[in-house]
């Protein structure tokens, strides 16, 4: 799994806060990263222990980690109700994420939304007066030079073609495309640059949530600090 800034501890801390509201009964989104495993594997620990939830995994990884943890599994299109989803994020200002580190932000994005309520786990590293992360667009794989253009011309960015790490070529998704890492230096308008991305042919998803998220648990060196919307 890849590591993310953030101590392990404080991941662990807002994993395990948001893993506690889990109820039975509930059909819960299992997001994608380093953060979001600490709530699977507490998720898992509560079902080992009698709590009876059904995950949605978001991408392969939350898949494995749900099926190691011990937790049912269903899919979107087999309830009628999601009930809770819990996630992680490269960044949030406010009520508004970045999200796509892991290559996993288009099955999130659908999960997440579906939910009744959607919760967020970070470390203080992750906090932004400003979104300033690159934004992850995940493209078919023959549009990306196109919709690199496009993001230069009309949307003002800087992409780069997502790298693999020990594979030769690019990041593929789990959907099979491609990841383009955006850069916008400063973000003000978040909602606007969402749907000029959105706009571009090839352009599947974008890292950008807005207005999604309910409660954002940040894990800190001794507790956890909540931010409610
Ligand atoms: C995956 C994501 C992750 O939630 C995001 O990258 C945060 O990961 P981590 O908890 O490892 O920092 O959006 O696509």
């Amino acid at each position: 799994m890849k590591t993310t800034g953030g101590s392990d501890d404080a991941k662990r801390r807002a994993g395990e806060r948001a893993a506690e509201e889990a109820t039975d009964g509930m059909v819960v989104g299992l997001g994608t990263g380093s953060t979001t495993a600490h709530a699977i594997r507490a998720l898992g620990r509560a079902v080992d222990s009698g709590l009876d939830i059904r995950g949605i995994p978001t991408s392969f990884q939350s898949r494995q980690l749900a099926i190691e943890a011990g937790i049912p599994l269903t899919a979107l299109d087999e309830v009628e109700t999601v009930h809770l989803a819990i996630d992680g994020t490269d960044q949030f200002a406010g009520r508004h994420l970045i999200k796509g580190g892991g290559a996993a932000h288009t099955r999130e994005k659908l999960v997440d939304s579906a939910a009744e309520r959607f919760v967020v786990v970070a470390d203080p590293s992750k906090q932004a007066e400003v979104l300033d992360h690159p934004v992850p667009v995940e493209v078919l794989p023959d549009a990306w030079t196109v919709v690199t253009e496009e993001i230069a011309a009309k949307v003002g960015g800087e992409a780069t073609l997502r790298e693999a790490e020990r594979k030769d070529g690019p990041v593929v998704t789990d959907n099979g495309n491609l990841v383009l890492d955006c850069d916008f230096d400063e973000v003000r308008d978040p909602a606007m640059l969402a749907l000029d991305l959105a706009a571009i042919p090839g352009v599947v998803e974008h890292g950008l949530f807005i207005n999604l998220v309910d409660t954002v648990y940040v894990g800190t060196d001794d507790g956890v600090e909540e931010h409610q919307f």
